[in-house]
């Protein structure tokens, strides 16, 4: 496990987060940071709040959103079930990239935050605005990331802006954001923890702690309905169509050259290593290949920055998924909605 390295002056942006406390306790929804991307938070107690999230984000009402807390006490507010698994993860990785769902206990938060289910997502975010700000507000926070349904998580202020300007009471600024992607989901009422949705802290970290955990099936087949009801929608897509292109970069060069001679424009997104080798018309660099948390880091900054462009498509080199490549590659197939073109096979 790695500590995200965020450099903010707590100090210095204390006010804007007492203003948002405030407007948090006034039933209003604010956008902070967390180390994970920006999340849209709402008293997670009241139902009038939550419902001004889904709102902002065009969120459908079947998806669930995640409680965050700033210390475990919070917790007895939303379960009574505390797995002995969960108090080791807890112990281990809180505060951090890393969502728990309990049973969940009635009458607690407001059924728009769960959908219906009998299940709560918990995290307590590795931020110290994200702290500071709901010990300050003093209720648990629920928070989606804070982009448009269907848009990359936002990393950075600009991009809640360019997505939600209008819609929200405000934004926190703490500068970019840490991992890039968002947390990993982990369900802990089996008796084997699955995992629901691959982010920031990988399978490999948690297993070191727990022992072996199970991966939601649903997740390599896109046909089966996942049990993070988040997961079944499309997601993180630039507007152009994003192919994955799972060959060396001479053979995508080809392809781009093919594309463009035809006269569709067209983006690449690749790793440092590779992306000074390419010809295309737009050319998204995202981290190094030799260090996937850096692509992490960037990946939805990226993406996001082809639609400024006018493309008609867009290629993406593939990762190792291994370790955090788990969770970039689950985002970009989905981003692709699983197209793929591979080096060696006719394209479809
Ligand atoms: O890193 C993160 O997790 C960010 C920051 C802001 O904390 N938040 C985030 O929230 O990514 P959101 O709403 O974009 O994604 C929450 C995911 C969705 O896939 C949702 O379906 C799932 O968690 N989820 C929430 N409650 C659940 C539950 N009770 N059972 C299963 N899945 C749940
Ligand atoms: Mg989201």
């Amino acid at each position: 496990y790695w500590t995200v390295d965020i450099d903010v002056d707590i100090k210095n942006i204390y006010p804007q987060v007492v203003e948002a406390a405030h407007y948090l306790k006034e039933g209003e929804v604010v956008a902070f940071p967390t180390e994970t991307v920006y999340g849209l938070g709402a008293n997670a107690l009241t139902d009038k709040a939550v419902a001004k999230i889904f709102d902002a984000k065009g969120r459908p009402a079947d998806n669930p959103l995640i409680v965050h807390i700033a210390n475990v006490d919070q917790l007895d507010l939303l379960t009574k079930e505390i797995p002995e698994t969960t108090i080791k993860l807890m112990d281990e990785f809180w505060p951090g990239p890393l969502t728990l769902i309990f049973k969940r206990k009635p009458n607690a938060v407001s059924s728009l935050v769960t959908a219906g289910l009998d299940t709560v997502a918990v995290r307590m975010p590795d931020h110290p605005v994200a702290l500071a700000l709901i010990h300050t507000a003093g209720v648990p926070i629920a928070a989606p990331s804070a982009n448009k349904s269907g848009k990359p998580s936002p990393t950075m202020a600009t991009h809640v802006l360019a997505d939600l300007e209008g819609l929200i009471a405000g934004i926190v600024d703490g500068g970019p954001t840490g991992v890039g992607l968002e947390s990993t989901v982990l369900d802990c009422t089996p008796e084997v923890p699955v995992i629901l949705r691959p982010g920031g802290l990988s399978k490999e970290e948690i297993e070191r702690v727990i022992g072996q955990v199970d991966q939601d099936p649903a997740l390599q087949h896109s046909e089966s309905s996942p049990k993070s009801p988040g997961m079944k929608y499309r997601h993180y897509a630039p507007s152009a169509p994003l192919f994955l292109a799972d060959g060396d970069k001479e053979w995508i060069q080809e392809l781009i050259d093919q594309k463009r001679n035809s006269g569709t424009k067209v983006g690449v997104l690749a790793p440092k290593e590779s992306a000074s080798f390419y010809n295309a018309d737009v050319v998204a660099v995202c981290g190094s290949r030799s260090n996937l948390k850096s692509v992490a880091h960037t990946l939805y900054q990226a993406l996001r920055s082809f639609d400024e462009k006018n493309l008609d498509m867009i290629y993406a080199e593939v990762y190792p998924v291994q370790g955090v490549g788990a969770a970039i590659m689950n985002r970009l197939e989905k981003a692709a909605a699983h197209r793929r073109v591979t080096q060696g096979k006719t394209e479809k």
